[in-house]
């Protein structure tokens, strides 16, 4: 039930600092060990590369958890949109695991991929909101988000957890290996949780951005680089889907081999600025556009900050940005769409599970 909110997407939006609680604590044992099913140790140990298979959100979801599975646990991946692996499948490594993440667990283009692999006898991991579904019941394994229901057609609450679960996955398989680690992945998402809250409390400013920059405008461009670039697909994604914005996101250092040349007086550009090792190159960027005439709007996270920056957001461990800076791209969609009288949690042509290819 909505209770006492408009729509279904902006109370999943402000469920996600209780959905990381959650997570922390289903996924934790009482003397504060991570609690994962020793077989699903035990395939990540074996493996010698994982494939990640997924769509939409939970494809951009499979993006961020590459980097925490190949910088915490060492093993390479590989991140597909199942759509493109079903019909263009890749050289596989000797003893491949396939991580299967689906918010529904009933996405048919990932289904087509699992029946295939099985009958190549490779296993697979799901990783899903609905323990229960298709994609849980005929995988090897699985892990739940923990999410609760997620009504809305865009995907908000369950594309957060899925990270965290990949950050806890990937720290578990870390551990099992023996490896050094200096992230403690539970306290880091206790710190995200409170960020989050602070976040979703600041649905007035983003509203405010909105109305100034985004009210008329036929497109957008997200711009950002590293983990921010992957936030930028998932944010473009989200405003397209729900305000018919024709978004689109993209990596700052790709801008100048085309993109560039979209940009005119007035066109809104919103970059992201988490990362500390791309700070300087992202804002370069930001003043090529906008020396073009781009309406600039950076989000950057506190303590890499400048004085003209639209949004700072709460300073979080740099692996996990993605939780925190996904959560203002999420409230600009849903007032942008707000703001053109769409249908926030039923846009037109979608549906909240693809079942068919
Ligand atoms: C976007 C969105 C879709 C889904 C995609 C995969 O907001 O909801 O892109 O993420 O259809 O769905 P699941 O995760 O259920 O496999």
């Amino acid at each position: 039930e909505k209770g006492t909110y408009p729509h279904f997407m902006l109370k999943e939006i402000d469920e996600q600092p209780f959905v990381m609680r959650r997570i922390i604590k289903e996924y934790q044992t009482e003397d504060n060990k991570l609690k994962l099913d020793a077989d699903v140790r035990q395939a990540m140990k074996a493996c010698d590369r994982i494939y990640i298979i997924a769509a939409g959100t939970s494809y951009h979801a499979g993006l961020v958890g590459k980097e925490f599975i190949e910088k915490l646990a060492n093993i390479p991946v590989e991140v597909h949109i199942a759509s493109e692996f079903s019909y263009n499948m890749p050289l596989l490594s000797e003893n491949p695991l396939f991580v299967f993440i689906s918010q529904s667990g009933e996405t048919a283009d990932s289904r087509a991929v699992l029946v295939r692999i099985k009958e190549l006898g490779h296993p697979a991991l799901t990783i899903t909101n609905v323990p229960g579904s298709t994609l849980s019941r005929e995988a090897d394994y699985t892990l739940n988000l923990y999410a609760g229901p997620e009504i809305a057609v865009a995907s908000t609450k369950a594309y957060t957890a899925q990270i965290a679960v990949l950050a806890i996955l990937a720290v578990d398989t870390a551990q099992a290996k023996e490896l050094e680690l200096d992230f403690d992945p539970m306290q880091e998402l206790a710190i995200v949780a409170n960020a989050m809250e602070v976040l979703t409390d600041q649905k007035e400013a983003i509203e405010e951005l909105v109305r100034e920059n985004l009210g008329t405008t036929r497109n957008a461009f997200f711009i950002g680089r590293s983990t921010d670039y992957h936030v930028c697909q998932e944010g473009s994604l989200k405003l397209k889907e729900i305000s018919y914005i024709q978004a689109e996101g993209f990596a700052g250092g790709e801008l100048k081999h085309g993109t560039i040349a979209l940009i005119e007086e007035g066109t809104p550009v919103i970059a992201i600025a988490t990362q500390e090792n791309v700070n300087l190159s992202i804002r370069g960027n930001v003043q090529e556009v906008a020396a073009r005439g781009a309406n600039t709007m950076v989000f950057s996270m506190k303590g890499l900050e400048q004085d003209t920056d639209a949004f700072v957001i709460p300073h979080v461990h740099e692996l996990l940005t993605p939780l925190a800076s996904v959560v203002p791209m999420q409230l600009l969609a849903y007032y942008a769409a707000l703001h053109r009288d769409c249908d926030v949690d039923k846009p037109r042509n979608l549906a909240k599970s693809v079942t068919v290819e």
